[in-house]
């Protein structure tokens, strides 16, 4: 996996925050130094209050940052509000500031001799797929998208994804798209594909761990997500049990090969 690089503490300008399904958002905010460096899989930690209010920053991964054009610098997050500090952070308005520190953990990385990418996306979980898409286009890999939600309405908006990818946009009601989960297409769409990179619930990884006969000796890596605590490697609030050890999610990962984890031990 690719290992961090330096982490920058920084109030940013937010440039915009909008809902793009029920209960989601993309927010955006101007960080040059953070969009500079950060890579897929990364994620940054949000300070969701003021004062004395939810101290404990929340972990959130880069959606899509901006390198060049009139949006030069932009990162953007893509969230879904579960609780109070995901409310908060619904509630920013453009030109308010966001309290941010990151890049932060080891993102996906792609082989080398890499021509095909099949992402695996469920809910929400497309967040930082999203960011490797755009990647691993600039370096003409043909990157193949399986994208689930339980009904079209909380689908993300197709208008918004990377050009030059193979969206597959799968509803468990069948509502868009194929009907299903998005692992339900794995024997499908795996044929010619070098690595598969996921991010999703536990219940996906699972599904596709019983698959791994199917994926044959294709690379796996996914990216975890349990509750952090500091989210820089200090407080060991984070781990994971893997085959060499006790790893810790926010700093070893989030970003892991699949057959390092031990599944049956996990509890997320
Ligand atoms: C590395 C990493 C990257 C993440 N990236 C994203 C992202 O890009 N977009 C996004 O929407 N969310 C992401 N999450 C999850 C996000 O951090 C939580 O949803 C958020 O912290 C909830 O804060 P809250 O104050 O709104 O909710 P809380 O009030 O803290 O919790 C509300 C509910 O959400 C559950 N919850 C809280 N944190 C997590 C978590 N980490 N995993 C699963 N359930 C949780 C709680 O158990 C509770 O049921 C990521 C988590 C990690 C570890
Ligand atoms: S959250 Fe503190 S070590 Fe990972």
């Amino acid at each position: 996996m690719i290992p961090a690089g330096p982490q920058i503490k920084l109030l940013a300008p937010v440039l915009s925050n909008r809902m793009i399904t029920p209960g989601s958002y993309i927010l955006s905010f101007q960080a040059a130094e953070i969009a500079g460096t950060a890579r897929p899989g990364q994620f940054v930690m949000v300070r969701c209050g003021t004062g004395s209010e939810r101290v404990l920053r929340r972990p959130l991964g880069i959606h899509r940052v901006n390198f060049t054009g009139p949006a030069k610098g932009e990162v953007s997050l893509l969230y879904s509000v579960v609780g109070s500090g995901t409310r908060w952070l619904s509630e920013l308005k453009a030109g308010e500031y966001i309290d941010i520190l990151g890049p932060l953990g080891n993102g996906f990385s792609l082989g080398p001799a890499n021509r095909r990418l099949l992402l695996v996306a469920g809910g929400i979980g497309f967040s930082p797929l999203n960011f490797l898409a755009a990647e691993a286009v600039k370096k003409s890999i043909k990157v193949t998208l399986l994208l689930g939600a339980g009904t079209a309405r909380d689908l993300y908006p197709e208008e918004l994804l990377p050009q030059d990818i193979e969206p597959v946009m799968v509803t468990e009601d069948g509502s868009a798209g194929k009907k299903g989960l998005v692992t339900d297409y794995l024997k499908l769409f795996l044929p010619g594909v070098d690595q598969v990179c996921a991010c999703g619930p536990l219940g996906m990884y699972r599904a596709i761990e019983a698959r791994r006969k199917l994926l044959k000796e294709t690379p796996v890596q996914v990216s975890l997500e349990t509750r952090l605590g500091c989210g820089i490697g200090a407080c060991f609030g984070c781990t994971v049990k893997t085959r060499t050890g006790l790893k810790r999610v926010c700093r070893d990962g989030p970003v892991f090969d699949i057959d390092e984890i031990l599944w049956s031990e996990v509890k997320i």
